[in-house]
């Protein structure tokens, strides 16, 4: 059995896999990841850190790209709603 670890997205407690990216946590959240300047909702679409699609704010630093973090225990990642 995998150890698990919490952290927040958006308020909401999420649990995802020790070792899990960030990303995971979102989309375990079922959260937008970010919206385009047009309002629509975007979500990672390379996972390894080119297309920016993925940026969230961490632990109050903006702009994050969500796939390239490591999720941490008692993180708090915040999207656009
Ligand atoms: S999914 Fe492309 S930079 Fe994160």
């Amino acid at each position: 059995m995998s150890a698990k670890l919490w952290l927040w997205v958006n308020q909401v407690a999420v649990d995802v896999p020790a070792g899990a990216n960030v990303a995971a946590a979102v989309a375990r959240a079922g959260a937008h990841f970010r919206r385009s300047c047009g309002g629509e909702p975007r979500a990672p679409l390379c996972g390894m850190g080119v297309c920016f699609e993925c940026r969230v704010e961490i632990d109050g630093v903006a702009h994050r790209r969500a796939c390239l973090v490591p999720a941490r225990e008692g993180m708090r990642v915040r999207c656009d709603d």
